[in-house]
């Protein structure tokens, strides 16, 4: 949620820190603050906002600020406001130590208690402070920060992604890591620490990936890792694949724009190397050895949140439908606390852009405890998901900045649609005829997404102006494209702060129909597909009402410009895997809607990129 950076070497770190910030801000943006530790003297500053605020307030120091050793944290607020006291960096009582940390300290309030007794007092209102507090007792102890921050850290319930410094060993940054997720990257002579490698890919391209319960003492010449109960642990360095244009906006006004249009490149990556056109024929290399797992699964079960729980509900209609394997779709965060029924013959797919979504996280450990086959779909390389994941793909859609995800979902909706295709192969659900037909069919998808884009964005501009100043809005779809409107309607609501909702378009006159009238504008996605019919006739209630349309329909439909107020035109696609065109106007909606409303649609408020709280 929040984004860390640390560095030691013989730079000047003030710079890195905060460029590495500025990179990082997405994960977290509510306050910023950074440590220095130079000549004997710590510094510590921080401000409320972003990190723009940030650096106007070190302005101030005419650049005199350096140290050779520093950290820097973008805080998203879960104890405490976002204000000056509780932005991260936090010292104990004594100013020794300084710490910034993600995650949550579970157990705080009673370690708060217990210090306040022994004459601790706090500033904030933070789980964060308490630990550093924690930490600076333990030095008293040891002398030894690091054996000070393991000692704590075995009093300590929850996750944490932790770095610290301090004052009288200024050679040396500790880092532990359990549940959020923590690199190390290693430099000639200089090292880092971050949360993302996106924060330090502009120094080093080699990474350490620590795990849950490790910790690293780091110098500027080398390190050393252990786990909480010092046995020494060897690690190894790891490469970072993804290049610095592609974190980059790149021209565009925002990243969501600039991600929105990559996706008719980012698709195609998903399906390279992958998708045997001509044989109609899929290669995962990631699920060849569960194959056999798959291929005798009594059920699948898909979990995820958010975005990617809605690329999972098509997931559904392409399994069952198309591979005929039995599939549930489970939000991960009820999943985990539910005792579901599981057995080995189940195979249990995460899905997840950060591949860091605590939910699923727990959710996999939960379904790995319990003997199925957990197996990842996953963006982000190496991260704890695909690392916890006996197998999986990877949906490479590059680096995704925009708090409201757009390419990855497209990108899990081609991985989805991989698997069904190889699966419905293996099981001879359909024949090799009918697999060479789909092949083709995902293989022209690109180049639909490329029309849509290039032939549909001037006129959603014009929808969004129409509709800038609307309360509410109700997206409807019928079968695959029912997660669609879920999504368009996830979408406003992140960007644009629009009420959204969306529904299965048959289900509107249980209850949603009260709320039509002529402020309510509808959004129904209306391919000509087996259901087309049906859902002209929740079109023809909706104007018998005076809702106003907006109706993404295909290029030969003749009969909707009767019922809608305005069509968007989307080129036809074979119907499972119609929502990867269907949701690009969608999305533009949604965008242009923010930007006509003026909102800060890359780092909405109150959200965070990776959710790595519970
Ligand atoms: O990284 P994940 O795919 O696991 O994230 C899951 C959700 O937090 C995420 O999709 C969220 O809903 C996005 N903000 C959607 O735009």
């Amino acid at each position: 949620m929040c984004g860390i950076v640390g560095y030691i070497g013989p730079r000047n770190c003030v710079p890195i820190i905060l460029e590495g910030l500025r990179r990082l801000e997405y994960r977290g943006y509510d306050s910023a603050g950074i440590a220095l530790v130079k000549d004997g003297v710590f510094r510590v500053e921080k401000k409320a906002g972003k990190v723009a605020d940030l650096v106007n307030h070190l302005n101030q120091f005419n650049g005199s600020l350096s140290a050779q050793l520093g950290m820097g944290h973008t805080r998203w607020a879960t104890h405490g406001e976002p204000n000056d006291v509780n932005a991260h960096p936090h010292c104990d009582g004594e100013a020794r130590i300084a710490i910034i940390h993600n995650g949550i300290i579970e157990n705080y309030a009673s370690i708060k208690t217990k210090l306040t007794r022994e004459g601790h007092t706090f500033k904030s209102a933070t789980d964060t402070e308490v630990l550093a507090h924690l930490i600076g007792e333990m030095y008293k102890r040891t002398n030894d920060i690091c054996s000070a921050v393991r000692l704590a850290l075995a009093e300590v319930q929850g996750t944490y992604g932790l770095v610290v410094i301090a004052l009288n060993e200024p050679d040396k940054i500790i880092a532990a890591r359990r549940g959020s997720p923590l690199i190390i990257g290693v430099g000639d002579g200089e090292n880092f620490v971050a949360s993302d490698a996106a924060a330090i890919v502009d120094h080093t391209r080699h990474v350490i990936y620590l795990e849950d319960g490790e910790v690293a003492e780091i110098t500027a010449s080398g390190l050393r890792t252990m786990t909480i109960d010092d046995e020494q642990i060897e690690k190894e360095i790891e490469e970072v694949t993804f290049e610095l244009s592609q974190i980059e906006r790149g021209g565009y006004d925002h990243f969501m724009l600039k991600e929105i249009h990559e996706q008719p490149d980012t698709i195609m990556n998903a399906m390279r190397g992958r998708l045997q056109v001509e044989e109609g024929n899929v290669v995962l290399g990631g699920l060849r050895d569960v194959h056999d797992k798959l291929m005798n699964a009594r059920r699948i079960i898909i979990t995820a949140c958010g975005t990617s729980w809605h690329a999972g509900l098509v997931g559904e209609y392409l399994f069952e439908e198309v591979a005929r394997i039995p599939t549930e779709v489970e939000y991960a965060s009820e999943f985990r606390y539910r005792n579901p029924v599981i057995t080995k013959d189940d195979v249990v797919f995460l899905i997840s852009q950060s591949g860091e979504t605590a939910d699923t996280l727990a959710a996999g450990r939960e379904a790995k405890a319990k003997g199925a086959t957990v197996l990842g779909i996953v963006n982000v390389v190496g991260s704890s998901i695909a690392r916890e994941s006996s197998g999986g793909v990877y949906v490479h859609a590059g680096p995704e900045i925009g708090v409201a995800s757009t390419k990855a979902f497209t990108s899990q909706l081609t991985v989805l649609s991989l698997i069904t295709l190889m699966l419905a192969r293996s099981r001879n659900t359909i024949d090799k005829t009918h697999a060479q037909v789909l092949a083709r069919e995902m293989y022209a998808i690109p180049e639909k997404v490329k029309y849509v884009l290039e032939n549909t964005t001037d006129q959603i501009k014009e929808i969004a102006e129409e509709f800038k100043r609307v309360q509410n809005f109700l997206y409807l779809g019928r079968g695959a494209n029912f997660p669609v409107a879920l999504e368009g309607a996830l979408k406003l609501k992140e960007i644009s702060y629009i009420h959204a909702e969306g529904y299965p378009a048959a289900e509107m006159k249980h209850g949603p129909i009260a709320l039509i009238d002529e402020n309510m504008p509808v959004v129904f996605v209306v391919p000509k597909d087996g259901i087309y019919e049906k859902v002209m006739s929740n079109l023809q209630e909706v104007k018998a009402r005076r809702g106003r349309i907006i109706a993404i329909a295909n290029e030969d439909d003749t009969e909707i410009d009767k019922l809608a107020d305005f069509v968007v035109r989307v080129p036809r696609t074979y119907g499972y895997f119609g929502p990867i065109v269907n949701i690009i106007p969608l999305q533009l909606l949604s965008y242009y809607m923010a930007v006509a409303r003026e909102t800060n649609v890359d780092q909405p408020r109150n959200l965070a990129k990776s959710v790595t709280v519970e």
